[in-house]
């Protein structure tokens, strides 16, 4: 079984009962309260260097000796910083022992000299998941779902740093995945945004369902 928990805005975890994958491990204001040292992990990904998604992940990362996969410029960084990590770029796939991963493009500042942000489309648990990172939406997600079949997609929604509602609902119909989760929303008032009225529009105009999962939630994927 593969549990997916929401922390809050684009930082959760994926759990398949032996190894938990962390992603984007900002934890400024979770309303569970968790700070890094409450975060236990395998395997930390980020997908690039803005504070709200780099977060905690290297205080995580040197606390539970969790390997950190990124682009190069920060896995290269991360290294520097003596943390155990593996290096990727866009359009590139590996096996590791947990599952295969795949770095895709996003289209976003990366936060770091000579550097590219990305998304991550993670073969694990059984279930293949998308997770857009920061982006806006682009055609290219028609040949993602051409490239990997994949069953979840983590969407941000926000709108002012990436895609909102009415975008994501063009990237879920382009990926045609049959889950459907928003993400990187209601953290700030500037990227307030209204999920269920994401849910009812996604599902009256295309094949995927939409779970709003809560902040400090799990749901079974
Ligand atoms: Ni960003």
């Amino acid at each position: 079984m593969l549990q997916f928990h929401y922390i809050h805005h684009s930082c959760f975890t994926l759990n398949d009962g032996k190894t938990t994958l962390l992603f984007d491990p900002y934890l400024d204001g979770n309303p569970e309260g968790l700070g890094p040292e409450d975060i236990k992990a395998d395997v930390i990904f980020v997908s690039h260097y803005h504070g709200d998604h780099l977060g905690s992940a290297y205080a995580i990362a040197k606390a539970n000796d969790a390997l950190l996969v990124s682009t190069a410029e920060i896995a290269n960084d991360a290294a520097s910083h003596s943390l155990r990590s593996y290096a990727m770029h866009l359009g590139g796939t590996h096996r590791f022992p947990f599952g295969r991963v795949r770095i895709t493009p996003a289209f976003h500042g990366s936060g770091i000299a000579g550097g590219h942000a990305c998304g991550f489309i993670v073969e694990f648990g059984g279930k293949t998941v998308y997770f857009a990172g920061d982006t806006s939406v682009f055609g290219d997600m028609a040949l993602l779902s051409r490239l990997e079949k994949i069953d979840v997609a983590l969407l941000p929604i926000g709108d002012n740093f990436t895609m909102g509602p009415k975008d994501a609902r063009l990237a879920a119909e382009l990926l045609a995945a049959p889950l459907v989760i928003p993400i990187h929303y209601n953290t700030w008032p500037v990227i307030a945004q209204d999920p269920a009225a994401f849910k009812r529009d996604v599902e009256a105009t295309t094949h995927s369902k939409v779970e709003v999962v809560e902040e400090g939630s799990t749901l079974d994927l």
